[in-house]
């Protein structure tokens, strides 16, 4: 509706007429004298009531508003009641919005005005005063439905504000909880892979580049099977093309990192439908647990271990009796054989069957210590004299072996368990010698230097070299020495490893050094010198 059939219709209602226009300006040269009283009196009324009197602001303002009240008076009555007029009460009542006018003092305060006026007309025109007071109420009428126009507009305009501010919240916490989501997704200690159908990756975030060693700048939009996954894992790509869209129960996966590693990730696949602009994706969550899975299989080996050495222990048990039953009667037999008539062969035959008995049981003695391997005991060693001691232990043939130490003098001391140290020197020590005696004649030199946080033992000997030296040595019954058991260098690297140290070797001809690593650990306490000997203060 035009603002112009807008007041049309409104004066239709109100039955304002050219009559009312006639009348009215009929009473105009006799209200005129009276405007500025009739303005007062309306400021008195006002005054009255505080909380009407607060809208005003000055006393410049009372003045004014005295003024604009003449004018609206002198208006009212004059016209030309057309659509500039209905413009400017509609301002009016504006003007009481924006000064925060109450809507409800607005009705008795027109009252006022046409009480005074119809004294006015009545006092002026007598009888004929009857068509003005018509006049005067309707086009009042008018003047009311005017102003309060505002109100309606200001209410509506006020919703409206309150609705956008509304909304630009809503839309500022609908923003903020999107930016901390991906903030979390980002900074997730899990990692977040996600795919789009075709297996091409679009998301990777923070963790996932620390596992893979990748930036994600270099795998974006890159397929997974190419880049991450080792080979093509059947259960992830099953998952990962499930056509049930429901998320994978826990799975295993193999991924390659940057630098050609392996590492287990865990993951659970989900499948997030497609919505709006974004089209469905394959989300991967997960973490690493290649350490994890170390543990879990280094602790199924050691239980594997020692349901062995239990079996063992038994099977030892059993075989070393009989074992050592028939040594006694070999010996017997031995004996008599003796006596009777000394047959070479059948002696050497006995002779024989003895050492292989022997060699038995000193299996089964070492078996059992492999697959049974007692606690560590650590205390403070003196390295140097761990060393003499098991040279002085060592029975050589002077003659074809020259064992040597090369000790410095500044004491090194280790928390280690001697004896177990000592017995790993031992069987390293031998070893040498047996290859220097292999050879013909030699060295076995056993040294001992100092790191700054490990010692380190040498054991050095001129013989042949190790053939092979990719061969498993340190592989339970892996042995080149014909009567060797296969177990010495296992358990002596199990100890040296039961004591967080290193046994590694080198090997050429003519010289083959064997490497005994052990962490210092903790210098404290008395120092413990060979197991065999007394502690030195
Ligand atoms: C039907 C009754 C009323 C009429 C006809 C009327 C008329 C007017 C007019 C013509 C103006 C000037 C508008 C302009 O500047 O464009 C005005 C402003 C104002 N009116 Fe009223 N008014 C009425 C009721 C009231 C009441 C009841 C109060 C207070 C309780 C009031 C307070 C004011 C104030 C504070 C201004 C602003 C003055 C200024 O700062 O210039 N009015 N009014």
């Amino acid at each position: 509706v035009s603002p112009a059939e807008h007041f049309a219709d409104l004066k239709r209602f109100v039955r304002f007429g050219p009559d009312d226009e006639t009348a009215l300006r009929a009473l105009l040269a006799h209200a005129r004298p009276h405007f500025s009283a009739i303005a007062r009196e309306f400021y008195e009324r006002v005054r009255e009531h505080e909380q009407a009197h607060a809208v005003f602001e000055s006393e410049e303002q009372i003045a004014r508003l005295h003024t604009s009240l003449c004018a609206w008076l002198e208006r009212v009555l004059t016209g030309p009641y057309d659509l500039a007029y209905a413009d400017k009460s509609r301002q009016i009542g504006f003007v009481h919005v924006r000064v925060g006018l109450p809507q409800r003092y607005v009705f008795s305060a027109m009252t006022l005005f046409r009480l005074r006026l119809e004294a006015v007309a009545q006092q002026a025109l007598g009888a004929s005063a009857l068509p003005v007071l018509g006049a005067l109420a309707r086009v009042l009428d008018l003047e009311l439905a005017l102003m309060n126009e505002a109100y309606l507009e200001a209410a509506v305009a006020h919703a409206e504000r309150l609705e956008r501010e509304h909304e630009r919240l809503l839309l500022g916490s609908r923003e903020a909880t999107e930016r901390r989501l991906v903030r979390a997704v980002g900074l997730a200690p899990a990692v977040f892979i996600g795919l789009d159908p075709s297996g091409a990756i679009q998301l990777f975030n923070r963790e996932a580049e620390r596992l893979t060693g990748y930036d994600s700048s270099e795998l974006l939009g890159r397929p997974i099977a190419e880049t991450l996954l080792d080979g093509d894992d059947a259960l992830l790509a099953a998952a990962l093309g499930s056509a049930e869209r429901e998320a994978s129960g826990p799975l295993l996966v193999p991924v390659r990192t940057r630098t050609g590693k392996r590492r287990t990730l865990g993951v659970e696949v989900s499948h997030v439908p497609a919505e709006g602009p974004d089209e469905a994706m394959v989300l991967i969550v997960g973490r690493d647990v290649t350490g994890e899975q170390a543990v879990t299989e280094r602790l199924r080996q050691s239980e594997r271990l020692a349901s062995l050495g239990t079996l063992a222990a038994g099977l030892a048990h059993e075989i070393r009796n009989p074992l050592n039953g028939a040594l006694l009667h070999l010996t017997f037999l031995e004996r008599a054989l003796k006596r009777e008539k000394d047959d070479g062969d059948v002696t050497e035959a006995v002779d024989v069957v003895a050492g292989e008995i022997r060699r038995l049981s000193n299996l089964v003695s070492e078996f059992l210590e492999f697959a049974r391997p007692s606690e560590i005991r650590r205390k403070p060693v003196h390295i140097q004299e761990l060393c003499r001691h098991v040279a002085s232990l060592v029975k050589v043939d002077a003659e074809r072996v020259r064992l040597e130490l090369a000790l410095p003098d500044s004491p090194i001391v280790a928390a280690v368990d001697a004896e177990k140290i000592e017995q790993v020197l031992l069987n390293l020590v031998h070893n040498g010698i047996d290859a220097v005696l292999a050879a013909g004649s030699g060295r076995v030199v056993l040294g001992a230097a100092r790191e700054p946080r490990a010692v380190v033992i040498e054991i050095r000997d001129d013989g042949a070299g190790i053939a092979t030296p990719d061969a498993p040595i340190f592989d339970a019954f892996y042995t080149t020495k014909p009567g060797g058991t296969g177990l010495g260098l296992a358990i002596a690297h199990r100890i040296v490893t039961d004591h967080e140290g290193t046994l590694g070797f080198e090997s050429a001809p003519g010289r083959t050094t064997f490497r005994v690593r052990l962490p210092l650990g903790a210098p404290a306490g008395s120092v413990e010198g060979p197991a065999a000997s007394e502690p030195t203060p």
